[in-house]
């Protein structure tokens, strides 16, 4: 049986981080879910395809033409659409609300799913998202929730953006980090939730490396 760690939650609750060092820390593959949503919802808007188009949208998804590289001495994974580097537009705010609104769609989760599925290979795979633990990994080995309140994600955020050299209005921010969670919470397709037997790690007060450290501890058990 091929081991997977799946680490769901909200956006800006750190993840993709915490996905990262752990999958390093193992030697594992790395799965960033809400990449192929993000490199779908870029694929769609660049196409001009109208969203209510479910036959068009599936075929997009079907024949997404998307890789990843991971950089050997840098925490960085580079994202190619159409072979294009897709990267840094995949990481804006307004391309994680587009993605956000197209993943509702449940011909769009169908089409992805197998795609995602692939991704659990030998020696393990750590999976980052909204549904790894509840839908594409069901079965999966170990299952971690992290959530934090949204004020603590928006200050994340601002951080995160400012260490960029970037603006960002707070009040601005927390909306968005709000809006989106209502949408990934509320959607009849795999909404955002805790699958019944994942760890719950609130991080609103701890360190990244506390997360990590209890993360590692549930797969090293
Ligand atoms: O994790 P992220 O911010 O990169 O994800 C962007 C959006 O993609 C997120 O708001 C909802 C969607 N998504 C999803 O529906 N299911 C996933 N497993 C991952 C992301």
């Amino acid at each position: 049986m091929i081991p997977v760690l799946t680490i769901d939650g909200p956006s800006g609750v750190g993840k993709g981080t915490v996905a990262r060092v752990i999958a390093q820390k193992m030697g594992w593959h790395l799965l960033d879910s809400g990449a192929i949503y993000r490199a779908f919802a870029l694929a769609v808007e660049s196409r001009g395809i109208d969203i209510t188009d479910e036959r068009a949208l599936e075929q997009i998804a079907q024949n997404l033409d998307l890789s990843f590289k991971t950089h050997k001495d840098s925490e960085l994974v580079s994202v190619y659409l159409d072979g294009e580097d897709v990267s840094k537009t995949l990481r804006t705010e307004k391309t994680g609300a587009m993605a956000s609104k197209i993943a509702a769609i449940g011909v769009v989760r169908t089409a992805l799913l197998k795609r995602q599925q692939d991704f659990a290979v030998m020696p393990g795979l750590v999976a980052d998202g909204r549904d790894m633990g509840t839908v594409v990994f069901k079965n999966a080995s170990f299952k971690v929730y992290l959530t934090a309140s949204s004020m603590q994600r928006a200050n994340r955020r601002l951080k995160q953006l400012q260490a960029q050299g970037h603006q960002g209005i707070i009040a601005q921010i927390l909306a968005e980090v709000e809006a989106r969670d209502a949408r990934d919470s509320s959607r009849k397709h795999a909404p955002l939730k805790p699958a019944k037997d994942a760890l719950i790690i609130d991080t609103t007060e701890l360190s990244l490396d506390e997360v990590i450290a209890q993360v590692s501890k549930l797969v090293k058990a």
